[in-house]
């Protein structure tokens, strides 16, 4: 159990939740909820302050799911449920805010890119040399890391342009559809997008633009 109820203070039913690792050996405990209520109007990232923890939200949290957001939370480095940085558990401590700002972009390092260019490199030994720039573009160089990136090529719209590249490129269409967007869901523990039911948010739409653009439709 990652997150501790207390009788006046359960745990939201459906949390998903687990740890992720940081350099320094240092995990961070996350968890996160859907919507209760529709239409989802979009994720509260709820980000606590100095000395908190995410059971002290749990009110919020729910009262946010019923008006219809999505929460997900976390614990800074050396509170709550993450590691600490110091002997003394009791004592918070960060070097610097950067700390906290490297964090997600070891996830990438650590965890995304290695999988991904493993999965992309089996279609096209090409993507054995995938890099951040690969999936991000310019935002990889000006440190952006803006998603989606719209040099990517951009996807069409319309059943008879998928239907097009079905036809014209059947091998990376399945690949796209089976590999990347279901890996990459899962790596960033976001719910995949399921295009009949349109609920999920981790979809294609994450790395590419839809509709014409600057970028070639493939
Ligand atoms: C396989 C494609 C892929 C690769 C490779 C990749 N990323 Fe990402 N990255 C993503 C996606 C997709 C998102 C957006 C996640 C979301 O919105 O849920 C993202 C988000 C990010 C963010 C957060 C951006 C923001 O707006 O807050 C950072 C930082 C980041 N990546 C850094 C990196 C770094 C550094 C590398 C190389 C070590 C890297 N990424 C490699 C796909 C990739
Ligand atoms: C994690 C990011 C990511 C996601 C999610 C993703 N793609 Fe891609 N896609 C890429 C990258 C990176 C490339 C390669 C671009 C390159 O080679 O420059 C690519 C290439 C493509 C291409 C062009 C291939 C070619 O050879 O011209 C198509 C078509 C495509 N994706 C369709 C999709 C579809 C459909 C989905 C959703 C099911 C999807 N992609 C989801 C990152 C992603």
């Amino acid at each position: 159990m990652d997150l501790i109820a207390l009788a006046k203070n359960p745990v939201p039913s459906g949390a998903t939740t687990g740890y992720f690792n940081c350099p320094g050996k240092i995990k961070l405990r996350f968890a996160r909820w859907q919507a209760t209520r529709g239409p989802e109007r979009g994720t509260v990232c709820l980000f606590q302050g100095r000395g908190e923890f995410i059971e002290k939200y749990f009110e919020v949290v729910a009262d946010l799911r019923r008006r219809g957001f999505g929460v997900a939370t976390m614990d800074w480095r050396g509170q709550g449920g993450s590691s600490r940085m110091l002997s003394n558990p009791n004592k918070g401590f960060v070097r610097s805010f950067a700390d906290f700002d490297q964090d997600l972009a070891y996830f990438m390092k650590e965890v995304v890119l290695p999988t991904m260019s493993k999965e992309f490199a089996s279609v096209d030994p090409k993507y054995a040399e995938m890099n951040c720039k690969t999936c991000h573009g310019k935002g990889a160089e000006d440190k952006t890391f803006k998603m989606p990136n719209p040099d990517l090529p951009h996807l069409p719209t319309t059943q008879e342009g998928f239907a097009k590249i079905k036809q014209e490129k059947p091998k990376v269409l399945q690949f796209m559809v089976t590999v990347v967007k279901p890996k990459m869901a899962a790596l960033l523990k976001e719910p995949e997008m399921d295009p009949a039911t349109k609920t999920g948010e981790f979809g294609c739409q994450k790395c590419h633009v839809f509709g014409e653009g600057t970028a070639k439709t493939p």
